[in-house]
């Protein structure tokens, strides 16, 4: 018998739904929210109503893609946590609904955990035990994968995230709302070496990365008018570059500390052409296996959902109907 699921992500600012059979993803479809671009940043509120208008094209969209009836599904996945909790509200009232109506499991996934296990969906995937850093928009973590579901975080930052490390930069630059994408295009045209922004020194496996943008706004600050205009690729190129050493750094650490050597990258700076870069090129330095998910995977998705709880399907990890959405969660 072939497992089915339907599965949905609303944790922050992406209403998503994807279909996956059998562990192989079949449809995966993302309506990204524009609407926040002019305030800076993803406002909850705004995201929740989006979310609203979003869900039910966005399902209907994967489950009509992927050609599969709704009674042909055999759970329903959706993200509890980590997120907002108005964005992750509507996913978790959607999902629980088709489950009652449909009489079928419901499945809890965790958003940081669905990011590593993104690096399953390839068909060049790696075994376990694998090593992931996942570079996200809240979050910046080192995870060891030992099995599908048995991730620990080895490092994490100790403040910012490293997208908010680039979007908050980027905002420093006058660049709009996610800055991270942006930083990424005109840092291909850029000096990476122009100019230098201290690397902070954290213990362990943690990373910090609050200092950078107070570094960028004193150097910005000693500027005279025109100097961004005139030095945009070059800034660009060299706050990419800081930000990846630090990320390299600590990963590099953790393959000597932990001496497993395949390495993956996961969130949504791992759509960072610069960070894919550096993974490929330190990989091949140090005999490492390297795995970094296409770029409709990397960034918030269903499709990561969907493969999570099909580990969960095999393993009976299945979910009341009185499980809440959590803004924060433990692993
Ligand atoms: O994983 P994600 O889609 O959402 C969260 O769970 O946070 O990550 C969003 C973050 C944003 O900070 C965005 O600027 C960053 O990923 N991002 C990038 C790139 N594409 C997305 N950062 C650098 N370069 C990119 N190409
Ligand atoms: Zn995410």
């Amino acid at each position: 018998m072939s497992i089915t699921i339907l599965a949905i992500e609303s944790s922050c600012d992406e209403t998503s739904a994807s279909v996956c059979v059998d562990g192989k993803i079949i449809s995966n479809f993302i309506a990204n929210q524009t609407v926040h671009e002019k305030y800076g940043g993803v406002v909850p509120e705004l995201a929740s109503r989006a979310h609203i208008q979003n869900i039910v094209p966005v399902v209907d969209a994967a489950l009509s893609s992927a050609s599969c009836q709704l009674s042909s599904v055999d759970a329903i996945a959706f993200t509890q946590a980590p997120g907002l909790i108005g964005s992750l509200l509507v996913g978790a009232q959607f999902a629980k609904s088709l489950s009652l109506a449909l009489d079928k499991p419901l499945i809890a996934v965790h958003h940081m955990q669905a990011h590593v296990l993104a690096n399953l969906i390839a068909d060049d995937k790696p075994d376990f035990p694998f090593l992931c850093l996942t570079v996200s928009g809240g979050h910046t973590q080192i995870v060891l994968a030992k099995a599908p579901l048995d991730l620990k975080v080895i490092g994490e930052t100790i403040d910012d995230a490293a997208g908010e490390a680039f979007d908050k930069t980027a905002k420093l630059l006058g660049l709009p709302y996610p800055g991270g994408p942006l930083i990424d295009k005109y840092a291909k045209l850029g000096d990476p070496l122009k100019f230098k922004f201290a690397e902070p020194q954290i213990p362990e496996l943690n990373f910090s990365f609050s200092g950078l943008k107070t570094s960028v706004l004193y150097f910005l600050q000693k500027q005279e008018e025109g100097f961004i205009q005139n030095n945009l690729n070059d800034l660009c190129a060299s706050v990419q570059y800081t930000i990846i050493n630090i990320l390299m750094k600590k990963l590099k650490k953790a393959v000597d500390q932990t001496g497993v050597k395949q390495v993956c990258i996961a969130g949504g700076v791992s759509a960072n052409s610069g960070l894919r870069n550096a993974l490929q090129q330190t990989g091949k330095k140090h005999g490492w296996q390297t795995f970094i998910p296409a770029f409709e995977y990397c960034t918030d998705n269903a499709a990561m959902i969907a493969i999570t709880a099909y580990h969960k399907f095999l393993a009976k990890e299945f979910s009341s109907l009185d499980v809440g959405p959590t803004a924060r969660a433990e692993w």
